[in-house]
């Protein structure tokens, strides 16, 4: 009888799903943003670098939209479950560039969530422009299965 409660217990304890903060949280996958636009990470090296692709709902242009390569690094050293990183996005349509920085969460209900804020540099014409040539702002990225196109 107690043999059965302990092997019920041991059950119990191996289907119960680990808690947020235990689960790590992997940049690895599809990700979309709170404006429709979306990224694919490549696996994350040793080193903690990785590629990708970006794939923008909106643009500052006029240009086309095309889908564009990023790179960047995840921090490692401090082995965290939570880590932060930084990507550069080289938009392929324009003279632009993009850094983003964050971190990627796993909430409450073991989701993972990258919260992030980015740089936006528009190329100008001139030195008298370059007041006006860098945009700020914030996206939330949640992971999904792709999509076909
Ligand atoms: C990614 O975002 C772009 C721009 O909003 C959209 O056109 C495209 O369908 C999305 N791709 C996927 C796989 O969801
Ligand atoms: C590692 O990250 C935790 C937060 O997740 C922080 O409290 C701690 O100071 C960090 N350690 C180092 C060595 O940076
Ligand atoms: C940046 O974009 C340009 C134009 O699309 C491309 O030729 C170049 O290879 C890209 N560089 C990187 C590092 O992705």
């Amino acid at each position: 009888m107690q043999v059965a409660a302990i092997l019920l217990l041991l059950a119990l304890a191996l289907v119960t799903p680990s808690s947020s903060a235990e689960r790590k949280c992997v940049l690895t996958g599809f990700w979309i943003n709170d404006l429709g636009s979306n990224m694919t990470i490549n696996s994350v090296n040793k080193a903690g670098e990785f590629s990708g692709m970006y794939h923008t709902a909106v643009t500052a242009t006029s240009r086309k939209i095309r889908i564009s390569p990023l790179q960047g690094s995840q921090h490692r050293e401090n082995n965290s479950n939570q880590p932060t990183f930084g990507f550069t996005v080289n938009w392929s349509y324009s003279g632009s560039t993009t850094v983003f920085v964050g971190q990627c969460f796993v909430d409450e209900d073991g989701r993972e969530i990258l919260k992030t804020m980015w740089l936006l540099r528009e190329q100008v014409g001139s030195l008298g422009d370059d007041w006006k040539a860098t945009r700020v702002g914030v996206n939330v990225f949640v992971r999904r299965a792709p999509r076909r196109e």
